[in-house]
């Protein structure tokens, strides 16, 4: 006999109860002794109050190897669906580690599947919260091909889509290298983990004796390995975190990023920036105190923040656009480039480029790091990448000079000749093939060594001719040097010509980037 309406629906709570803890709540609230939330408090806590729809609930694993057939939990280890961020539609998926750790199973890895496909074709960001004990091991293949076709869609959907990753638990094996191919990862300290094998396969392979939290930890990963983009005290910090990210991406690669509506006067006056630039060349200065003045109050979402510390890349807004900022940190290196600041800042630049996102680049920068270390790594294919990067790149480009460009790091930081749309100089800058020191031990090498008190005089020499911004001015490479105070005003006039700002490039399968 079919059930009357009533049965039905109570048929659906029930279904739906059972959903909310698919294996009790004793493991939730395990979950919450390890100083985790649970995989739909996280959804709660992420989307906009109330906005949550979830697809694929009553979603369970088909595998009948070693009596799984007997356990069917709801969901299958994993919530899937879209919701807002400060109104905006995404797409999100959360592994619930109270499922057989949060194991990918094929039925799992479907679902994820298809709220990838949803986001790709409703062009939303896709933001995945990572919480999992890696490939289901009862299913065998079936996991490592349902692996697969989320790295295929990864793939697919960069550079269309934003895609986020919040690391919240365990992600080990080659589950890492979805993460890996979005374009940021989130990693809470002391919960998270990544690695592509762990500490007991590492000691019997090569014996090396390393901590899970030493080997793939938050710290590891976003000091280290520059894995991790950002890091967060817990679960709650990451999710706001992230919703504080999306606020300057725009939705996919056809839209720009949202405008903030309180924006700062654009044209008020920088006037820290003078005080804080030192009369001598050799002295380091906090770019990120030159950053704060220029960018809307509050406004500078730093990247990597603790890996190559000698660039600086993130987000700002400028008169409430949305900027991506790199730019060179004198504090550390001397904000000299070598093959972790060219990595990062060339992975940084080609996302901002991917979505629409202008670029400012900040010039402080003395060369490249020199030494056996940097050769043998290959700065030479490392550095490449952020010339090739910025080159490459076609949203609006400008470009300050604050004080030192020399050298190869000249033409690669967003120099004219690689088609910057604007490029300023402070009265201070020393635009020159190397610095006057090195300069002159190679020119007056004989002279000098003969009469080392000849030095300063030939050195002063040198910087009167070619360490100022006015023989750059002169060819043009420069297109105004200007005084500190108005650097705003300048950088948010240039953006705003640049708005239509449209650049066609040869047709062409894909560049070949220096990988
Ligand atoms: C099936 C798994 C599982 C997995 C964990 N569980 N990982 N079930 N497949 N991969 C189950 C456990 O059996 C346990 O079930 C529950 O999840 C919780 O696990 P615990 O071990 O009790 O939790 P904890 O001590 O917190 O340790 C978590 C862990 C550990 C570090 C993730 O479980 C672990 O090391 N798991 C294996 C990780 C791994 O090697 N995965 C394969 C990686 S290779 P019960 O029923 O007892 O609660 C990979 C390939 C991807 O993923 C390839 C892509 C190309």
């Amino acid at each position: 006999m079919s059930k009357s309406k009533q049965e039905a629906l109570s048929l659906l709570q029930k279904k739906r109860a059972e959903s909310e803890f698919p294996m009790g709540k004793e493991r939730v609230e395990k979950q919450h002794k390890a100083g985790k939330l649970s995989a739909r408090e996280r959804i709660a806590l992420f989307l906009d109050p109330g906005s949550f729809e979830e697809v694929d609930r009553f979603v369970t694993h088909r595998c009948t190897n070693f009596g799984m057939e007997k356990q069917q939990p709801i969901g299958d280890g994993v919530v899937t669906g879209y919701g807002k961020v400060d109104g905006r539609l995404v797409y999100v998926f959360s592994q619930d580690f109270t499922v057989f750790g949060g194991s990918l199973s094929g039925a799992h890895a479907a679902k994820i599947c298809k709220v990838m496909d949803l986001a790709v074709k409703h062009g939303a960001p896709l933001i995945g919260l990572n919480d999992s004990g890696g490939a289901r091991i009862q299913e065998g293949v079936e996991a490592l091909g349902g692996y697969a076709e989320i790295f295929w869609r990864n793939v697919q959907a960069s550079g269309v889509i934003p895609q986020l990753s919040v690391i919240l638990g365990p992600c080990a094996g080659g589950a890492v290298y979805s993460p890996a191919i979005t374009d940021f990862i989130t990693m809470v300290d002391r919960t998270s983990f990544m690695f592509v094998t762990g500490p007991d396969v590492i000691k019997t392979v090569t014996h090396e004796e390393v901590t899970k939290e030493d080997l793939g930890g938050a710290g590891t990963h976003s000091e280290t390995s520059g894995v991790a983009h950002f890091v967060a005290s817990d679960d709650a910090a990451a999710l706001r975190h992230v919703r504080k990210l999306l606020s300057y991406l725009p939705s996919n690669n056809k839209e720009l990023a949202p405008r903030a509506v309180d924006a700062e006067r654009a044209d008020r006056d920088t006037n820290k920036i003078f005080p804080l630039l030192p009369d001598i060349a050799q002295k380091p200065y906090d770019m990120k105190s030159l950053l704060e003045d220029v960018f809307d109050e509050e406004s500078f979402l730093e990247v990597h923040a603790e890996y190559a510390k000698n660039i600086v890349v993130g987000f700002a807004r400028l008169n409430g656009e949305s900027v991506g900022v790199v730019a060179n940190q004198p504090m550390h290196l001397a904000g000299c480039l070598n093959i972790d600041a060219s990595r990062k800042a060339a992975r940084f630049v080609r996302f901002c480029d991917s979505f629409n996102i202008p670029l400012l680049t900040f010039v402080d920068v003395p060369g490249f790091l020199p030494g056996t270390d940097q050769e043998f790594g290959g700065i030479i294919t490392h550095g490449a990448k952020l010339l090739y990067a910025l080159a490459e790149a076609t949203v609006p480009k400008i470009t300050l000079i604050t004080r030192k460009a020399y050298g190869g790091a000249y033409d690669v930081m967003a120099s004219k000749h690689i088609r910057a749309d604007f490029n300023f100089a402070y009265p201070n800058a020393e635009i020159a093939v190397m610095g006057p020191e090195g300069a002159i031990n190679i020119l007056h090498k004989e002279k000098v060594a003969k009469d080392p008190s000849l030095a300063p005089k030939l050195v002063e020499e040198y910087r009167d001719t070619f360490a100022n911004p006015y023989l750059a001015a002169s060819l043009g490479y420069v297109d105004e040097v200007i005084d500190p105070k108005d650097t705003r005003r300048k950088l948010a006039r240039a953006l705003d010509a640049c708005k239509n700002k449209k650049e066609i490039r040869p047709s062409r399968k894909h560049g070949n980037i220096p990988l």
